[in-house]
């Protein structure tokens, strides 16, 4: 889209996933995923993973490098607190031949990164460079932890791969691409939210148009006094968005901010790892986001949300009538989280990662009053079973799971019964509210 059409469009109301539709968000039979039961050995005893992401091609594929396939992941020791996680962030890279067994790599950078840590992002792997977008959170050499977060990227390293391995080696060189403008995209000082969001940065090459996108989590700037929501400041102070930035020349480097591709104001607060997967020639769009981070009357859950349009800056319409595509069962509601959808040609597969488990409060926030062993002991902090998902129209299901972080190429064949290729049990399938107790809670 030139400037031109993004000043047209600038006219039209940005398409929102509405109070109407939210409000319709409920678990049922094809949304609820699956309890989770810890793996036999988690992918890196080391460290805890959460947000992960594959190394992609251009078009959106997943790269092999000689025979190796790549996924990067925010990382912490896995020796610190898990809720304490998010503030020493790293990025690091795993590699696998099968897309199941998976090599640590180490961290992909070391030193030179922007923000006092690094969270979310993408990786693109063109023409043999790779290029990684990543979200710089605080300020580098901070002396208290800020929660500033703007775009960064990294190009000019590496990726060597033989018989042995694959090593993703610098130097990088670090820039900073795209700050909230405080008009289509809130600024921190605007913020009248819980949190704030300007990160997860999405490479994304629009196969229809051919034009370079990134896709991002934000926030639509809402003014005090402002008529939204019926003007209702407890409300209007949910304002997340899916941010949009073009690349006017297809530089993978060059980037310009665009009108946001949905809102959510007035209804959730953060549409977190926003990513967009074309299939039978539509457009779906995938957020995940949680049940606090909804507005007031909105009684939502853990979840991976989507939505369907006829082209990328379409009209977007909530799957399944509310938007709710995943949804961690009622019993396990922090189970996992930061859901990733990839094409395959079977089904639709969703990454993510296993949290807190064998836990069973409506909030996170007791998690702390746990025993640090406890704390320890019911935090997956690795890959979770990578979930199958059913997609027709505006409709979706889940209709099966792979095992803890397996990513099969589009190539490799889906084991033939739908259900874990470990024959692990396929808990409560079909069964609204029908999974079985994930073996206790202590009495907490
Ligand atoms: C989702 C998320 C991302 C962010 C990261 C920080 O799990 O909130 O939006 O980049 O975690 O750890």
């Amino acid at each position: 889209m030139s400037d031109q059409d993004d000043a047209t469009r600038r006219g039209a109301a940005t398409p929102a996933w509405t109070r109407e539709r939210a409000t319709r968000v409920g678990r049922d039979a094809g949304t609820v995923a699956p309890i989770i039961y810890p793996p036999d050995r988690p992918l890196d005893p080391s460290v805890h993973i959460w947000d992960t992401w594959l190394l992609r091609n251009r078009d959106g594929s997943i790269a092999e490098i000689d025979g190796w396939r790549v996924i990067l992941s925010l990382t912490a020791p896995s020796d610190l607190l898990p809720g304490k996680r998010h503030d020493v962030a790293t990025i690091r890279y795993f590699y696998s031949r099968d897309g199941r067994r998976w090599h640590s790599g180490g961290p992909v950078f070391s030193g030179g990164e922007l923000g006092s840590r690094q969270w979310a992002g993408s990786v693109l792997h063109d023409d043999g460079d790779v290029y990684l977008y990543y979200t710089a959170a605080g300020e580098s050499d901070e002396a208290h932890l800020s929660y500033t977060q703007y775009l960064a990227m990294a190009d000019g390293g590496t990726v060597e791969a033989d018989e042995e391995g694959l090593r993703i080696e610098g130097p990088w060189e670090h820039r900073a691409v795209l700050h909230p403008d405080g008009d289509r995209y809130e600024t921190e000082s605007q913020s009248r939210g819980m949190t704030y969001t300007f990160r997860d940065p999405w490479f994304y090459e629009d196969p229809e148009t051919g034009r370079t996108y990134l896709v991002f989590e934000g926030n639509t700037p809402v003014p005090e006094g402002s008529e939204a929501c019926g003007g209702d400041p407890a409300q209007q102070e949910f304002n997340g968005s899916v941010g949009l930035a073009e690349s006017p020349t297809g530089d993978p480097t060059e980037w310009e901010l665009r009108e946001p591709l949905l809102d959510a104001v007035c209804v959730n607060q953060e549409l977190e790892r926003p990513h967009v997967v074309r299939r039978d020639g539509r457009y779906y769009l995938f957020v995940s986001s949680h049940r606090h981070t909804f507005a007031p009357g909105i009684d939502g859950v853990d979840g991976f949300y989507g939505f369907v349009a006829d082209s990328l800056r379409g009209e977007y319409r909530p799957l399944n009538d509310s938007g709710l595509v995943v949804a961690n069962p009622e019993n396990a509601p922090f189970q996992a989280y930061s859901w990733l959808a990839f094409d395959h040609p079977d089904d639709l597969l969703v990454n993510s990662f296993f949290g807190y488990f064998d836990y069973d409060r409506p909030s996170l926030d007791e998690v702390a009053q746990l025993p640090e062993s406890e704390q320890f002991r019911r935090f997956g902090g690795t890959l979770a079973p990578t979930l199958r998902i059913e997609l027709d129209g505006d409709r979706s299901r889940i209709v099966g799971t792979l095992e803890h972080g397996h990513i099969p190429l589009g190539s490799e064949p889906l084991p033939d019964s739908p259900f874990d290729e470990r024959a692990a049990e396929p808990s409560g399938y079909g069964r609204e509210g029908g999974h079985p107790e994930p073996g206790g809670t202590d009495g907490f």
